[in-house]
């Protein structure tokens, strides 16, 4: 069969008085007072413990949006023993009537539960409208329907035979259960780490971060309404150390798709690692991440310095810096250094913050206290430290929401602090080095981090670009020449990176679903 061929989801604009944007303030402001009651969901059934947690939108914290229901240790089984159940009939299914499924599903998304969708990651994420519409719309229906196509080239392949041998690969699912554990800076990521497995053939437990419940909740409506079968993907919530140790020391645990941070994956390892050393499982899970970043921009002097500047207020401020692709060190030219920040200031200037229904406010609340407490304290170390000094922005008022002014730290060394340690927010730093030192600088930004996940250079100058993309080539699993360092597009940049940023499986791509199938291969002689 050939599937439909995917193209990206065009995003809409909401323009002011636009019907588009009127009916997603409608149901921003229904949803706003709806209280909503979020339950388990394990196969057919929906079920409130009783044990909840309340969830606020991060820009107006003293209003409860409802809560979601915690499961304990016997949900957790119960969802495992669910998913085993399904995955008699789930993996058995011809592979075009689960591509139906999510095709229907992206559909849906795009369709009737546009605004919903959008809605609810402006609630309860702080994501103004374009920031949603890019994230929880059309890039997950990019990865719904990019996958469908990704998994029909995977299908298709089939070894060669000869005279008397017929050879046939089977591609099957793996023999488990999958574990999917989901960020809340991406609905879109949240979506695709249960999705992606469940696409070839597994059962899946999805536990979202609990600032992503609120979203999560429509992605199972619109799976459920896709038709994926109950207890195909469940979906808990509770405490995490809890929900882990149960799904990973059990002995038809076969994988984990994970986004979040470094520390919380390693300690993954280390159970799964302890795991096999005991026997436990019958396979080797897979181990799929991604996590932290500190990306870079790079700029030499033969770069433009409007563009730096543009592309670092975009990389380093919209969606309020909580990208792990987000620049958050930058690297800039003593001779051109006056008019990169020049231009900063003039964009930050007319950049407006606030809460998300106003579309003007590009920059939005951060996710919770933690965060915001966090982020406050690095500003404010920076102001007092010697070797730094906030330029930009350093202001912050958490009375209503979590609101973080974009701020600009100037490093006076590149090994500072706030150069080198992923914060996740709106905070960028900079430092200036001397327009000769462009080599020795590109070595030391390629030791700074742990992370490689993505970084921009900007040269007009080819020997100078070819350098340097040499000279970084294990800095950063998606590197961009003289553009910023986000908004990868499903399709056209498959995501993800290297050393202590992860597993480096590109989400939304072949790489990535062949991390889910485990096949046979069969000879048969005549
Ligand atoms: N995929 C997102 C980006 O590229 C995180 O910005």
């Amino acid at each position: 069969y050939k599937v439909p061929k995917a193209v990206n989801e065009p995003v809409l604009a909401y323009g002011k008085g636009s019907k588009e944007r009127e009916s997603l303030l409608a149901m921003y402001k229904k949803m706003y007072n709806e209280k909503a009651d979020i339950p388990l969901y394990i196969g057919s059934e929906q079920i409130k413990t009783g044990d909840t947690v309340s969830m606020h939108p991060p820009h107006d914290h003293q209003h409860e949006l409802g809560v979601f229901h915690k499961a304990d240790k016997k949900h957790i089984e119960k969802a495992i023993d669910t998913a085993l159940e399904a995955r008699k009939k789930w993996a058995k299914m011809p592979w075009e009537s689960r591509a139906a499924i999510f095709l229907k599903a992206a559909d849906l998304l795009v369709g009737p539960y546009r605004d919903r969708m959008n809605a609810a990651t402006m609630l309860a994420q702080s994501k103004n409208m374009m920031q949603t519409e890019i994230d929880a719309v059309c890039e997950l229906a990019d990865f719904f329907r990019f996958n469908v196509e990704f998994m029909s080239q995977i299908y298709a392949d089939q070894p060669i035979s000869v005279e008397g041998i017929w050879n046939r690969m089977q591609y099957r699912p793996l023999e488990g259960f999958v574990y999917a554990v989901t960020p809340f800076n991406f609905t879109s990521i949240a979506a695709n780490l249960p999705a992606a497995p469940a696409m070839m053939g597994n059962v899946v437990v999805w536990k979202p971060a609990e600032t992503q419940v609120y979203s999560a909740q429509v992605i199972m409506e619109i799976f459920m309404e896709a038709g994926v079968p109950p207890g195909v993907i469940n979906m808990v919530t509770g405490k995490s150390s809890m929900i882990t140790d149960i799904v990973m020391n059990h002995k038809d645990f076969s994988g984990i798709h994970f986004t979040g941070s470094t520390p919380v994956f390693n300690s993954f390892w280390e159970t799964i690692g302890n795991n096999i050393k005991k026997g436990l499982y019958r396979s080797y899970p897979r181990i799929v991440g991604e996590t932290g970043g500190k990306d870079f921009v790079w700029m030499h002097h033969t770069a433009d310095a409007k563009a730096v500047a543009t592309a670092l207020t975009r990389g380093a401020f919209e969606f309020q810096g909580q990208k792990c692709s987000a620049a958050s060190r930058a690297y800039i030219p003593k001779s051109k250094w006056a008019d990169v920040r020049k231009f900063m200031e003039a964009d930050l200037k007319s950049i407006k913050m606030g809460s998300p229904e106003n579309p003007e406010n590009f920059v939005n609340a951060v996710i919770d206290k933690r965060a915001f407490d966090k982020l406050c304290g690095y500003i404010d170390q920076a102001k007092k430290d010697k070797d730094a000094e906030v330029i930009i922005g350093g202001n912050y008022d958490g009375s209503k929401g979590y609101f973080i002014e974009p701020t600009v730290i100037l490093a006076k060394t590149p090994k500072y602090e706030t150069m080198c340690t992923e914060l996740f927010g709106p905070v960028l730093t900079v430092y200036v080095y001397e327009d000769k030192d462009w080599k020795e600088i590109l070595e030391i930004m390629d030791q700074t981090s742990i992370y490689a996940l993505t970084g921009a250079i900007f040269s007009q100058d080819r020997y100078v670009i070819d350098y340097a993309t040499d000279a970084l080539e294990n800095s950063a699993g998606n590197f961009y020449i003289n553009d910023k360092p986000t908004g990868a597009v499903v399709g056209q940049q498959p995501f993800g990176g290297a050393r202590g940023s992860g597993t480096n499986d590109k989400a939304g791509s072949v790489w990535n679903l062949l991390r889910w199938i485990s096949n046979r291969t069969i000879k048969e002689n005549f």
